[in-house]
């Protein structure tokens, strides 16, 4: 477990950045996606000021090494601590790649990451928020992978939203792994936790079609935090879902360990990068973070981070949206 000091009577803040998935040329000073990635991580780290820095993978693609130190240097110019776990494009090289990539950032000071068990991926570890000897919240930081094969009830794999097989998902044994932190962290006295992690859980579903309130998505960002834009009873959710959820493409057990729990109060994903929805479902509040930058493909209009405030009171997660429009 990492431990990272958070000061009496203040918030911890920490800055998530989402799939930044650059390209080697891109970080290039005279590229367009540079001058926008600078120009937004500068923005939010003036506004924010956070206390740590987190990514939701999908830092480069292929295990690009040249790009994951370009980012990796970028980040140490802020002086603040940083985390991240892996997406699915930063595992499609392979998994020496991936280990190559651990390094890249290990050989900087500021990055507070560990392995975890090899059984279960790579990055896999806690991060325990302490306010002098007492926790005060945990990062539970997870690998949901790049792809996993699903079958229907007659054996038959299922090719689902455009990937085969199918987008990636927590292992069982990881389930497990999970359930055991929470323990520890309870037998701690840590009061609560928030799940970081890549692919969002097949509960993403659910829970917006439970709190969303229009036929249709296609609300902006402005409207998304009306209270009439969502159902009773959802009405402190926000944020927009542009395109499909890209989960696993059947239960995965995941949530089920979550409300079980009864610990976890955030599940914090990237991987949609037209997806900013942020909905509170049976007591947990399941988030898409904002798209950092332009890398891949992106929508102008949800370019930012996203924001988790730590008091005495719990953790609370917000959008912070930069307006690059003067950079297109
Ligand atoms: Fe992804």
């Amino acid at each position: 477990m990492i431990y990272i000091s958070k000061k009496s009577g203040q918030d911890f803040k920490i800055l998530n950045l989402a799939d930044v998935q650059m390209g080697k040329n891109e970080w290039e000073p005279t590229h367009k996606f540079r001058q926008i990635f600078d120009t937004t991580l500068d923005e939010l780290v003036s506004r924010v000021k956070p206390d740590l820095i987190t990514m939701t993978g999908d830092q480069a693609w292929c295990g690009d090494s040249e790009s994951l130190e370009e980012l990796a240097k970028k980040l140490d110019t802020y002086g603040i601590p940083y985390a991240l776990v892996w997406g699915n494009h930063d595992q499609d090289g392979g998994k020496e790649k991936l280990s190559q990539s651990e390094k890249v950032f290990f050989s900087h000071s500021l990055f507070r990451y560990e392995s975890g068990p090899s059984e279960l991926g790579y990055g896999n570890y806690v991060i325990g928020i302490k306010e002098g000897d007492k926790l005060v919240h945990a990062l539970i930081m997870m690998d949901s992978h790049d792809h996993a094969h699903c079958y229907d009830s007659e054996g038959k794999e299922i090719f689902a939203w455009g990937t085969t097989p199918a987008w990636g998902k927590l292992y069982p044994e990881q389930i497990e792994w999970y359930k055991e932190q929470v323990k520890m962290l309870k037998e701690m006295g840590c009061p609560s936790s928030s799940i970081f992690m890549h692919i969002p859980c097949f509960a993403y579903h659910a829970a917006f079609d439970s709190a969303f309130a229009g036929d249709t998505t296609a609300i902006s960002v402005a409207d998304s935090y009306k209270a009439e834009s969502w159902k009773q009873g959802y009405q402190d959710s926000f944020g927009v879902k542009y395109e499909g959820i890209c989960s696993f493409p059947q239960e995965d057990g995941v949530f089920d360990a979550v409300v079980e729990s009864d610990h976890t109060k955030h599940i914090i994903v990237g991987h949609d990068h037209k997806n900013c929805f942020s909905v509170v479902y049976k007591g947990v509040r399941l988030s898409f973070a904002m798209k950092t930058g332009a890398g891949c493909y992106w929508t102008p209009e949800l370019n930012g981070g996203s924001v988790l405030t730590i008091n005495e009171s719990g953790a609370v997660f917000s959008h912070e949206i930069v307006d690059v429009s003067s950079l297109l």
